[in-house]
Formats: structure tokens, sequence, C-alpha cells
């Protein structure tokens, strides 16, 4: 017994050296941590139990039947994050690059499954150099069969992929097929192909950062959503995410009890919106204002900053968050915005995540580079995904509603269920001044008679009451009520039953 007891720490220790010291110093020299580190600082203390820590590759060529280690440059397992269970795999790049292999990738497959199976998140910690090349085909199967199940799995339990080395290859699929994807500074980058292959093809000299760093995915091409200094911030604040989320998509989000009073007024919010409507304001401030404790975990800031994206809590329980940003390009809807808000309604609808949505758009954005680059089609994403939606939906309109935004933002008619308006809204099918120029052109140089209809206009229009005498608002609430108003609203709307009608899939406007 005792020597058994024996081999199989010595097993562990080998598997838990992984590529080894010298490949382990060198992973820590890059500022990175271990995969098995990694976990440690992810999960609650002690309770990680690891998987297939004996698993070995089976490949045979270029000299690997000599080159097995232990787990195979993944670590796999289940935890829990603040008591609640979570699956996850965490790529060794000190073994062969993290590169997966077909063991490499079984494994990762059977947590999927389990996850599946009990309803529990997958998280995935990835460092890898994408296909191990040794292995060929073998290698392409075993990621195919990960991204069937990234697939099957998708709004049944949440994925989050967080990226905290070189993704390269394969490698950067699997994470584009989960909800979110986090990124470490400095450290992570993610492309199709590497910037070698990218001079060799089109002749463009570009660094590893630019080409797929934290800042270009974050900023520029959307496909990450948060980035992090480091390992240790990004794995702590990963922890403070998943706390938002359910386990499934049959439970409810969790629930954390607040003493933030349900009622409280602010009435620095009767302040908030500028006298001159031309005038931008911070709507995090309102955000801020209004949710518990002002915990606001905010999703792709740095993305199409033109529209808020978020997660948050009213009384203890999370609510998703999609609020316009007047303070960039003066919270207009455009191809960008869309697509990330359209993301995240679908993310909330599937995880019984009710949606708070606050309102001041001017519209969508003109120009021959939206409808070059299909604002149609990608503006169509959010229209879609919230009359879709099922989920308690309460839209506040602060300010501007005009035109097709005000139709997609959450309005009335897309089955919102709580639809406010503060005494500032406007809710016109375009701004005052706009309006009049289209219906008076024959008096354009009249200016006088232009500024006088253009004031009759915001008169009869630019306000929350036509709408309201229509039904299409239900209330004009005062700015300082706004958390007891919406507290109250999606108290009441706890237990709405909503259901679309069966069909095999709805065809979105890809
Ligand atoms: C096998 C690999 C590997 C791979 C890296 N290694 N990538 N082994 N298969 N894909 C090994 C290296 O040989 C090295 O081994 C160790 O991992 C560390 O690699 P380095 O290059 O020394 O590290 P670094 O300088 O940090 O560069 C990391 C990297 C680079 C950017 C990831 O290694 C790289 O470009 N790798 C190849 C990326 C790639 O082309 N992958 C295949 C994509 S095709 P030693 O023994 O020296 O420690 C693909 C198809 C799937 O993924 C498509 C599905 C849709």
């Amino acid at each position: 017994m005792h020597e058994i007891i024996r081999q199989l720490d010595e097993k562990r220790a080998a598997a838990r050296l992984g590529g080894g010291q010298r490949r382990i110093d060198a992973q820590h020299a890059k500022g990175k941590l271990t995969a098995r580190e990694r976990i440690d600082l992810l999960l609650d203390p002690g309770s990680f139990e690891e998987w297939d820590m004996f698993v070995e590759h089976r490949c045979v060529e270029f000299g690997m039947a000599d080159s097995k280690i232990p787990s195979d440059g993944v670590v796999t397992g289940h935890g829990t994050i603040n008591g609640r269970l979570v699956f996850l795999f965490s790529q060794d790049f000190t073994v062969l690059g993290g590169s997966l292999s077909e063991t490499h990738a079984a494994k990762i497959c059977k947590i999927m499954d389990q996850a599946m199976k009990v309803g529990a998140p997958v998280i995935g910690l990835n460092d890898s150099g994408g296909a191990r090349i040794q292995e060929g085909v073998d290698s392409l199967a075993g990621y195919a069969e990960v991204f069937q199940r990234n697939v099957l799995a998708s709004g049944v339990i949440p994925q989050v992929s967080l990226i905290m080395g070189p993704c390269a290859g394969g490698a950067v699929y699997s994470p584009a097929m989960t909800d979110f994807i986090f990124m470490v500074e400095d450290s992570s980058y993610m492309f199709v192909t590497g910037p070698d292959v990218v001079k060799t093809v089109t002749h463009e000299q570009v660094t590893a950062e630019e080409l797929g760093g934290a800042i270009t995915h974050t900023s520029k091409s959307g496909v990450a959503d948060l980035s992090f200094e480091n390992d240790v911030v990004a794995l702590l604040q990963l922890r403070r995410f998943m706390d938002f989320l359910p386990a499934n998509n049959k439970q409810k989000p969790p629930v954390r009890p607040t003493d933030h009073a349900w009622d409280s007024y602010d009435m620095s919010l009767d302040n908030l919106i500028p006298n001159n409507p031309n005038m931008p304001y911070d709507m995090k401030e309102l955000i801020l204002k209004i949710v518990d404790e002002g915990d606001f975990f905010e999703v792709a800031p740095k993305f199409a900053a033109n529209i808020i994206t978020g997660l948050a809590r009213m009384e203890g329980r999370t609510i998703g968050i999609v609020a316009n940003q007047p303070m960039v390009l003066a919270g207009c809807l455009d191809i960008d915005s869309a697509r990330k808000a359209a993301r995240f309604v679908r993310f909330c609808d599937a995880f019984n995540i009710p949606l708070l949505t606050l309102v001041d758009v001017p519209g969508f954005m003109p120009g021959t580079s939206q409808e070059y680059g299909g604002i149609i089609k990608h503006g169509a994403k959010l229209l879609y995904a919230y009359a879709e939606a099922t989920v308690p939906k309460v839209t506040l309109i602060t300010r501007k509603a005009y035109g097709g935004a005000y139709d997609v933002m959450s309005s009335k008619h897309l089955r919102g269920d709580f639809n406010y308006a503060w005494p500032t809204a406007e809710i016109a099918v375009m701004g005052p001044k706009g309006a009049v120029e289209i219906i008076f052109r024959q008096d354009l140089d009249n200016a006088e008679k232009i500024a006088e209809r253009t004031e009759e206009y915001r008169r009869l229009f630019a306000n929350p009451f036509v709408a309201g005498s229509r039904g299409f608002i239900d209330e004009v609430i005062l700015p300082h009520g706004t958390r007891k108003r919406v507290n109250r609203a999606f108290a009441i709307l706890r237990d709405k039953a909503l259901e679309n009608p069966w069909r095999k899939h709805g065809n979105i406007p890809l």
C-alpha cells in the first residue's frame, strides 16, 4: 500500500511539473502564472478536484513517443467560486506550448460534457499555440469536437474564456464561440495566423500586439470584452463576474442580499439632464446611482462606447443593463454598438437575466461608411434581439428617443413590460431642427420662420406626453425616484411568463 501511495505521489509530482522547471521559470519571467497557479487563484481554496491528470497523448510521429508529459498540456476538473460549482480547463503552456492534441481535446470535452449534464458553467483559461503540429488531423478533429460542444452548450450553460497567453489558430475559435472573452494585457494574443504568416501572405508588417493584443481586441475588433493588467487581476475579476451569472439556463441568477434600500431617492438625478438638449452627460452616473451599492460590471467598455452594456444587481438580483451613452457619438446607434448590444441582450435572455434599458438615442448613424458596412443588417440584430427576448424588460427614456432607434431600444411595441420616461424625454421621429428643415424646406432661407417652427415642433413633440397619450409610455417618473420605480417593476416581473412560438430556431440577421 505504502509503495503504491509513493508511486501516486511521484506521478502527481511529475504531472505538476508540466514541461519542467526551466519552462515554468520562463513562464514566470514573462509575468505569467502556470496553469495550476491560475486555478488556485480562480477557485475557492481547496475546492479543486483535478480530472485526467495521468492522461498522455498517443502520438508517435516526430519523436513524440519519447516526450509524453502527464496531463498532456491541459489541467481540467471542477471546483467552486464563492461556493458555486464550475468546471474548468487551464492550458499549460510549458507543455508543447499548450498545443491541443487529440487527448488534450478529449479532456476538455469530458469536462464540458459533465458540465452540461449537471448544469454548471465552463471556464477556459487559454494559453495555447493552437493545433499540435506533430499530430496533424487528429488535433484538428479534437478541435472540432470542442467546437461542437461549445455550440451545443451555447445558451444552456455560461461559457467564459480568459485568454492568458498567445492563442493562435484553432485556439481562438473555441473562445470565439463562448459567451465572453477576457484577455490579459501585454501577455495574451489572439490571431488566426501570426505576424510571420501575415507578412508572407499580405506583406503587412505588424507586431503580435498590434495584430491581436488586448488593446486591439477590446477596442478595435470587439472580439474580446475586457482586458486586465495581469493574471492575478484577471482571475480575481473573473471570480467577481461569475457571481452575477446563473449556473444554467433553467436557473435564475443568484441573489445577493444588500443593505442598499430598494426605494432610496437620489435627488442629484433631477439635475442630470442638461438644459441644452445638445449637451452630453454621463449615462454611467445614472447607472451607478440606481443599482445596488453602485456595483456595475461593465462589459466591453472600450468597444463601441456609444452604448454601455454590463451586469449589476437590483434588490440583490442580477440585471443586464443596456444604455445609450450621450458622451460618445451623441449615443447614436451604429454598426458596432448594435452588434455589441445585440449579443449582450441575447446572452441575458438566454440566461434569465432581466434587462434594464436606458435610452437617450438621437437615431442611427448616417453615412456611406455605415451603409456600406451594412448598418441595416447590423442594426436589425439589436431590433431582433430585443423583440425575441422574453425576460423582464424595463425601459427608461431619459431624453432623446428618435426615429427607428426609439423602436429598437426595448420600446413598448417590442414587448417592453414597464416603459418609463423622465419628464425630459423627447420621443419623436427626429429632433426638432431636422424635422423642421424637412417639413419646411421651402422656408429654409427664412431664419426667423424656421426658428419659430422649430420651437413649435419642440413644444408639440419633444416631450413624453404624445407617446404617453398613446399608451406607449406607461408612466412619466421623476428622476430622483428611479431606483424605487425600477426595483418595483422588476419585483412585479419576477414571475413573468412569456414564450415565443415553437420553431427550430429563428434566423437572426447575421
Ligand atoms: C506543437 C508547439 C506549438 C504547436 C508551440 N509549440 N506551438 N508545439 N504544436 N502548435 C511549442 C514550441 O515548439 C516550443 O517548444 C514551446 O511550444 C513554446 O513555443 P515558443 O515558440 O518557444 O514560444 P513563444 O515564442 O512564446 O511563441 C508562442 C507561439 C509560437 C506564438 C504560440 O509558438 C507559435 O507561433 N506556434 C505555432 C502557432 C501555430 O501556427 N499553430 C498551429 C495553428 S493551425 P519547446 O520544446 O521549445 O519548449 C491550427 C489549426 C486549427 O490551430 C484550426 C481549427 C479551426
